[in-house]
Order: C-alpha cells, then sequence, then structure tokens
C-alpha cells in the first residue's frame, strides 16, 4: 500500500472513531444537561408553590350562619356537599345533566359548581333542602311527584330549584317564560314534560 493510501485510511478511521465517541459524548451532555435545566425549573416552580390558606369565612345557608375555614379554590358546590353535607345539589362534570349544581344565591338560580365560596359571603344561599319542612314539602316538590318530573333523580334536586326561583321571579309565568327560565338545566332522562307541567300549573293557580 501507498504512503499516501496509508495516510488517508488511517485519518478516516480516526475521525470516524472520534465522530462517534465525540457524539456519544454530545448527546450524554446534552441529556444531562437538560435534565439538570428540567431539575432546575422543578425547584423553582416548587419553590413558589405556598400551600393555599384557609380563611375564616361564615356563610349563610337555608337561613343559618355558618362559620367555616375555607381555601379560597372551594366551590360552593363542594362546601355545601363536604363541609356542610347538604347533599342535595349534585356534583356533575359531564354536562349530561347541567344544572343538577343549581341553588338560589340572593334569589337566583346558579350553579353551584361554578361559584367559589368565598364569592358567597354576605348572600343569601338558599339550597334544595330549604324546601322541606319535616313532612311539608314546597308545592315544587309536590309538583315534580304529581306530574312525573323526574326519572333518574340526579338532575331533580336542580331542576326543583330552578323552578322554584323561576316561579318567584315570574308567578304567573308562560309556558315560553318557564321553558326560557329553565333553559340552564338539561335532563339526561328527558323529563322535561312532567316538569314544564308541574311549573305551568303552579304559574296557573289562581288564574281563571
Ligand atoms: S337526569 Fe334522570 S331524571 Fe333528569
Amino acid at each position: 500500500m501507498k504512503e499516501h493510501d496509508q495516510h488517508q485510511r488511517s485519518t478516516a478511521g480516526f475521525s470516524r472513531r472520534q465522530f462517534l465517541k465525540g457524539s456519544g459524548v454530545a448527546v450524554a451532555a446534552t441529556a444531562m444537561a437538560t435534565a439538570a435545566i428540567e431539575d432546575v425549573a422543578v425547584a423553582e416552580s416548587e419553590s413558589h408553590l405556598v400551600p393555599a390558606k384557609a380563611n375564616a369565612i361564615t356563610l349563610n345557608v337555608n337561613g343559618k350562619d355558618y362559620p367555616l375555614q375555607l381555601e379560597p379554590r372551594v366551590t360552593l358546590l363542594h362546601c355545601l356537599r363536604d363541609d356542610l353535607n347538604l347533599t342535595g345539589a349534585k356534583d356533575v362534570e359531564d354536562g349530561s345533566v347541567a344544572g343538577a349544581d343549581t341553588v338560589l344565591l340572593d334569589g337566583k338560580a346558579v350553579h353551584a359548581g361554578t361559584i367559589f365560596a368565598v364569592e358567597c359571603v354576605g348572600k343569601k344561599i338558599r339550597t334544595v333542602e330549604s324546601l322541606r319542612n319535616g313532612a311539608q314539602v314546597d308545592e315544587v316538590i309536590a309538583g315534580f311527584v304529581k306530574h312525573d318530573g323526574l326519572q333518574c333523580g340526579y338532575c331533580t334536586p336542580g331542576f326543583v330549584m330552578a323552578t322554584r326561583a323561576a316561579l318567584d321571579k315570574k308567578p304567573h309565568a308562560t309556558i315560553d317564560e318557564i321553558k326560557h327560565l329553565l333553559g340552564g338545566n338539561i335532563c339526561r332522562c328527558g323529563t322535561y314534560r312532567g316538569i314544564l307541567q308541574c311549573a305551568l300549573e303552579i304559574a296557573q293557580k289562581g288564574d281563571a
């Protein structure tokens, strides 16, 4: 072999080995650097994670004041269900029974899962539990039973409260007004006919 060829081969071999070796080192170095950066990022983000502080608040629910210690992130729905054991308003996430978490806030129908409990300080909260007093039930509940306005019943507490709010707002509501006022509630069982009959009968009570 000529001296020139030998030199070329040995140079090419050296370069290839060196290149591969260098590449491996570079990959390892990049991975280590990335991991180090991620570690720093996690450490920095964790250093900013301050545990939420519970605040002392008082909520007026169904006419009674409740002193509570609540973190700002707690919704009215979870406060009612978890802290006050008022489980009438339902926790629904899939939207198929939207409005099952309906309660009244200063007389207005609201979805309790969309409101923070701390926002309700100083307001009057009313849940479906307030519509029953021993054996006595509100006319809306009686109407739901009479007109078969429920099947599985999951949406029912929310619909009852929405109906109560609608009739409080418009005691002589027309069927179109009732439909509009109940528009924020959905029943996956399709019991609308009975619900509307109930609301309309109450709205027309005394009319003649
Ligand atoms: S979702 Fe079943 S009765 Fe409305």
